[in-house]
């Protein structure tokens, strides 16, 4: 029996689904066919064919994990990411290591294509996890949501709402107005998906996305705007697990998917709004997927925070050219910070090293390694000051900083400023 380790051909999609399908509760609830699983390559830029990766024995598909991108926002630069997704293995062949290879092919297949970073969601120290951990994939983030009895949704609808805001239907003449939005409110942030008028329109037209591949039609969801002064001022997506025609999760659960405005009375009275029609359908409790800013936690104090077992893992492909993606945010924060300086930094990472030129205001990223100065950290580490998680000045302070070697003073400033505290976050309808 020879195990073949290959990437997408014609076809594959039906051993892909039946893998997925033998794999995940979620997708068989859900119905996932062939049919869906080659139209969802249609409506994410990410979703490719090619970045499909297979098992095969004896022409089976026994094993399978897309690689989807994802351009994700950092500051004002953007990095893509090798999102890893649906990694599934029949349940027969299990334990024989095919997940491990097939995840080994997703890193190669980042390499081939130039891409810095990968990425996924998984349940902490779950199977797969020990495999991701195995493989140089580290935790970097705990992911969360808040979450309410019906009782405390009732407390919270009480302070919520607002005068002089309209909510309305979400109508696709708003789609526009909605992405733009979005980039507005999301400014300046970590982690954010890109989203251009395309995807906008593939993921909320005439099938609306909430999680990952998973959708559902449009008018099982609560989808209202704000109106303000004849203006669009923000929008609000949230679901009924009960309403939905695919089963997905938790029937008696509604969730906030995405609530985003661009000021606070908008937001309250869409906050209102949709916590009222999920609880008018039958919600006995609800989820909001937001981020943890003062923002949120003014308008939803009786909401808890909840992370749950999940965790966000990263492996580094290549940190040189990870750091020249998101260069021009780096040169934004010196200059910002007045820094303007002429040195080079080392960054010494588990994975690889890179060099930081800087030069008054602008940064030069190489490979060479001759800096005077040197900061060396594990990936786990580096990642979290990547994504500002923890500050530099944070991890200098827990002793997470392995070496430090500095040829004055100024450098260390210089890594206060590069690498400070951040919000990062990713919107469940962006998740791969
Ligand atoms: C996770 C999954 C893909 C693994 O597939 P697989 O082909 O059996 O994986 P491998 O044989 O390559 O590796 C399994 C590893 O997990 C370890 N493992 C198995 N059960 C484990 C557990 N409960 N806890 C920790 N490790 C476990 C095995 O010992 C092995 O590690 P080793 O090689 O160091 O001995 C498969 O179980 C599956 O399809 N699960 C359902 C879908 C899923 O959860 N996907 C992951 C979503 S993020």
């Amino acid at each position: 029996m020879v195990l073949e380790f290959r990437r997408y051909r014609d076809g594959d999609e039906v051993g892909i689904v039946e893998t997925m399908n033998s794999a995940f509760e979620t997708f068989r609830q859900w119905g996932l066919t062939s049919d869906i699983w080659l139209e969802l390559t249609r409506r994410d830029y990410g979703f490719r064919r090619d970045l499909a990766l297979v098992a095969e024995e004896n022409g089976k598909i026994v094993g399978h994990v897309q690689l989807v991108l994802r351009k994700l926002r950092y500051g004002c630069a953007v990095f893509t990411t090798g999102g890893i997704a649906n990694v599934s293995t029949r349940p027969e062949h299990r334990g024989r290591g095919i997940a491990t290879r097939l995840m080994s092919l997703a890193v190669e297949t980042c390499r081939e294509e130039g891409i810095p970073i990968s990425s996924l969601w998984t349940g902490f120290l779950s199977p797969a996890h020990h495999i991701y951990r195995k493989l140089g994939y580290v935790d970097t983030f705990s992911p969360y949501s808040f979450g309410a009895h019906l009782l405390e949704v009732k407390e919270a609808l009480k302070l919520l709402g607002g005068n002089g805001v309209e909510v309305r239907e979400l109508q696709s003449a708003d789609l526009d107005e909605i992405r733009k939005i979005y980039a507005l409110f999301t400014e300046g942030w970590i982690g954010p998906g890109v989203r251009d008028v395309e995807y906008v329109r593939n993921k909320f037209t005439d099938k609306q996305f909430y999680h990952t591949f998973f959708y559902d039609e449009p008018e099982n969801f609560v989808r209202l705007v704000s109106v303000d002064g004849g203006k669009v001022t923000g929008y609000v997506i949230a679901a009924f697990g009960g309403k939905l025609s695919r089963r997905y999760g938790d029937p008696y659960a509604g969730s906030v998917l995405e609530a985003i405005a661009l000021d606070e009375k908008s937001l309250r009275c869409l906050m209102q709004s949709a916590l009222q029609e999920l609880l008018e359908a039958g919600a006995k409790k609800v989820w909001v997927n937001a981020p943890d800013i003062p923002l949120y936690r003014r308008l939803l104090p009786e909401f808890r925070k909840v992370g749950g077992q999940g965790t966000y893992m990263d492996k580094i492909i290549d940190l040189p050219a990870l750091l020249e993606q998101v260069k021009n945010e780096l040169e934004r924060r010196l200059i910002e910070r007045g820094v303007s300086v002429s040195t080079s930094i080392k960054l010494a990472v588990d994975s690889g090293s890179a060099a930081l030129k800087i030069e008054d205001d602008s940064i030069t990223v190489s490979r060479e390694d001759s800096s005077p100065s040197c900061i060396s950290l594990s990936d786990r580490n580096f990642l979290k000051m990547f994504y500002g998680v923890e500050s530099f000045e944070e991890l200098l302070q827990r002793r997470a900083v392995r070496s430090l070697k500095l040829a004055s003073g100024m450098e260390l400033e210089i890594l206060s400023t590069l690498f400070p505290k951040n919000l990062f976050y990713v919107w469940p309808l962006d998740h791969w």
